[in-house]
């Protein structure tokens, strides 16, 4: 079978890939479409200190077509979004409901891929959604109804999980809370739609790329401002007055509750901090590489209670959030099919590699098939 595998130093497509067989609480799910996520790029340019060779792709979609025998939650035939947290499901924070702090999703590797040659291949987050057929433990695979179109649904597996989760878990947004949102890609949208749900009246996006403004729009925002603007802050200030709480004084209070940084630059989590009003916070949910570093000003935060937060995988739960999310879909709240900008043969996948590069689309999608 076709996979994209990353070696190290370069992605390609590569045929003669076998699977292993599942093992009891193992699933092999037949990936109908899978979405280019930024991450993806992030491995393939070697940035994230995790094993290669490996089958790319994370946030995929597809058909059960074999289970291991202790496998009850899914059967051959369903149709299921692959969740990338191998969660071990008896620690305390899986007990919890927090699925993103078990230690078991974070740092092991499977190869369960072989090439024609015998190499083995590692799995990347533990899904490699970029292959014909992959292998997931039974909890990663949440059963969805048959008439979702797989294009849709292969980005609920990551985009949509993240960006809506961290607005509705991590940051927990309240009605009438303002907002503003850096980088309007597959999760920056996310995060715009699930703001607009939780009745956010204000929500600021922004990016470099100004062709970003009409999706932007489409999935919520209420006003746009060019990333590269120097008076960014000051633009911010007169869309979300000062607060009548507090003088802007030296701790540079007024702006909006909530700023979520789907970019992770240096200068982006800057200006997000100085976005916020009084008891504002920042939520972190871009990748940046190990060793980027940011500076912030102590007064930003200690006085006014301004907080920074990361977010991981939107702090969700996956089988209380992602059914969730399909009913918000159902209902005509979250747009789903919108979000997929362009889908192509795996063959093609370098196109939408270049899409994703270029800033311009919202999602692409390579199929299967
Ligand atoms: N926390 C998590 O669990 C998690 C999950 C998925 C993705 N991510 C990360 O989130 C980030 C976004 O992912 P994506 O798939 O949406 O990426 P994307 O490439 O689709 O979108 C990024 C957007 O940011 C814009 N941008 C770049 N520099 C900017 C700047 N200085 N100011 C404003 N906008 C800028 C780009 O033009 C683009 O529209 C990546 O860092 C990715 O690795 C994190
Ligand atoms: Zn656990
Ligand atoms: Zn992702």
């Amino acid at each position: 079978m076709r996979g994209i595998v990353y070696d190290g130093s370069e992605t390609r497509l590569v045929d003669g890939l076998e699977l292993c067989d599942p093992g009891p609480r193992d699933v092999i799910v037949d990936i109908a479409a899978a979405g280019l996520c930024h991450s993806d790029l992030s491995y393939m340019s070697g940035i994230y200190p995790v094993p290669s060779p490996g089958v790319c792709g994370h946030e995929g979609a597809g058909v059960v077509s074999a289970v291991g025998e202790a496998v009850t939650n899914v059967r051959v035939g369903d149709h299921v979004v692959i969740a990338t947290l191998s969660a071990c499901g008896m620690c305390e924070a899986c007990g919890d409901g927090r699925p993103t702090a078990c230690r078991a999703t974070l740092g092991r590797s499977r190869t369960p891929f072989t090439t024609a040659d015998g190499e083995q291949i590692h799995m990347f987050a533990a899904t490699s959604a970029f292959a014909e057929k992959t292998i997931v433990a039974d909890i990663q695979c949440v059963r969805i109804p048959k008439d979702v179109p797989l294009t849709s649904a292969a980005l609920i597996g990551c985009g949509v999980v993240t960006g809506v989760g961290a607005v509705m878990n991590r940051a927990r947004v309240q009605r009438g809370e303002t907002s503003i949102v850096f980088g309007v890609g597959g999760v920056g949208l996310n995060v715009i739609q699930a703001l607009r749900i939780a009745g956010s009246p204000t929500i600021i996006a922004v990016d470099t790329v100004l062709e970003k403004e009409d999706l932007a729009r489409q999935f919520g925002a209420t006003h746009f401002i060019d990333g590269g603007a120097e008076d960014l802050v000051a633009q911010v200030g007169a869309i979300a007055p000062h607060s009548s709480r507090a003088d802007r004084g030296w701790f540079n209070s007024g702006g909006v509750d909530w700023a979520f940084d789907c970019v992770a630059h240096p200068d982006v989590t800057w200006n997000a901090l100085e976005c916020l009003d009084w008891n504002g916070s920042v939520v972190v949910v871009g990748v940046a590489s190990q060793t980027a570093e940011f500076k912030g000003l102590y007064s930003r935060l200690t006085q006014v209670e301004r907080g920074i937060m990361g977010c991981r995988y939107g702090s969700i739960s996956p089988h209380r959030d992602i059914p969730r999310i399909i009913e918000m879909y159902r209902a005509g709240d979250l747009l789903l099919d919108e979000l997929v900008s362009a889908t192509h043969p795996v063959e093609d996948w370098e196109i939408a590699r270049d899409e994703l590069e270029s800033g311009k689309v919202a999602r692409g999608v390579i199929t299967f098939g």
